[in-house]
């Protein structure tokens, strides 16, 4: 027979996997800088990479991957976004809080005492339908694109929420990330060791700077390592661990326009702001892979009826295809499932075409908006149940 490819792994999870002290070895880790070459620096035991485009983008992803699963489960991408784009977009954030103000529909938010920060849910969309050209201009970001396919693979799904931590807000509590971060804590043991380790594959979380976050402003605090320990989903809530946490966490400053990113596992939360002047607006992206299930609704058609024009313009202003193909990714559905194989059958290929492969089409060919339009209610009305 065999051997089982389980072998080295229990089914279940159970209180030996759960101990303080094995999550203290686990994280007792230091990161050396000699063993990831695209690396500039480590700071307070996290990872610093330039935002220069690599000319081994395969290589560096290679050592994104390592960096995420077994190091630090945190990088940092210095001046990942210019100046010039972060700004028009915290000004396209800032005016869409102020309409949600307005409107009355101000969002809550999970943690913090109610009104001390502004939340925009979904901001991906509504940036999207508020002001497509600075949408298609961010999200043609190459940052993004080289770590979300080392992580996820060529198609994912880009999701955000722009946060903006005002002075006086208190630090949140230690947590990890979707999926099986926001399952309750009684139903966590029920799910096999095996989900455990696939949950963090499903999803990468990053944060963009939006302004200069010093330590005193509260940028996320990080418990490096901390990813690789199995039981962690169950252990996070335990007392002993939230002390240790607040014992043993990082707090990576920031400055605007740097990108962090990391494992969905690790160990993290957002600081207290002890500033007396400083906004903290960061945009949360939630990135996850076409297998899984994102945890907001976006109607993406939308989106894309709202950016093409400005994605013909950077087309024209000959942007590179590289860039214009970042912005459709970060846009478009990339997945063609679920559909319906009644009327939406594949021929010829094992799928039938997503939405980006659409768009990619149109944009390739110079389509016209309104074909564009014609093509995705097309694609659209076929995946109809
Ligand atoms: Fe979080």
């Amino acid at each position: 027979m065999a051997t089982p490819l389980t072998t080295a792994y229990r089914p279940w999870i159970d209180e030996s996997d759960c101990g303080l002290d094995e999550f203290r070895a686990a994280v007792a880790q230091d990161t050396d800088l000699a063993d990831y070459p695209h690396a500039i620096d480590v700071r307070d035991n996290v990872l610093v990479y330039p935002a220069t485009a690599p000319s081994d983008r395969r290589a560096l992803q290679a050592e994104l991957i390592r960096a995420l699963t077994d190091g630090p489960g945190v990088v940092v991408f210095e001046d990942a976004f210019s100046t010039a784009v972060v700004d028009r977009a915290s000004s396209a954030f800032y005016a869409i809080i102020e309409a949600q103000r307005a409107a009355g529909s101000a969002a809550g938010d999970h943690f913090g005492e109610p009104g001390a920060n502004d939340r925009i849910w979904n901001a991906a969309q509504k940036l999207a339908l508020h002001a497509p050209d600075v949408f298609a201009h961010y999200y043609a970001n190459d940052t993004i694109a080289v770590i979300s396919e080392a992580w996820l693979g060529p198609r994912y799904q880009v999701t955000s929420q722009v946060n903006v931590v005002n002075p006086g807000s208190k630090q949140q509590v230690p947590h990890r990330d979707y999926h099986l971060g926001f399952v309750a804590p009684d139903d966590l043991a029920a799910y096999p060791a095996h989900l455990h380790r696939m949950s963090p594959m499903l999803t990468l979380q990053g944060a963009v700077a939006h302004c200069d976050m010093p330590v005193e402003s509260g940028p996320t605090m990080l418990l490096p390592y901390s990813q690789r320990f199995l039981g962690g989903y169950i252990a996070f809530n335990r007392p002993e661990f939230v002390a240790f946490f607040d014992e043993h966490h990082v707090q990576a400053p920031l400055r605007s326009g740097d990108a962090l990113f990391f494992n969905p596992a690790l160990y993290h939360g957002a600081g207290t702001n002890e500033s007396t002047d400083i906004n903290r607006m960061a945009n949360l992206l939630q990135i996850s892979s076409p297998f899984g299930r994102a945890m907001e609704a976006l109607d993406r058609t939308a989106m894309v009826r709202a950016i093409y024009p400005a994605l013909l313009a950077m087309k024209a202003a000959g942007r590179p295809e590289r860039e214009l193909h970042n912005v459709v990714v970060a846009t478009a559905e990339g997945y063609p499932f679920p559909t319906n194989l009644d009327i939406d059958q594949p021929i010829g290929s094992l799928a039938p075409a997503s939405q980006v492969d659409v768009v990619l089409a149109a944009l390739a060919d110079g389509a016209t908006p309104q074909q564009l339009d014609v093509a995705m209610r097309d694609k659209d009305d076929r995946r109809v149940p």
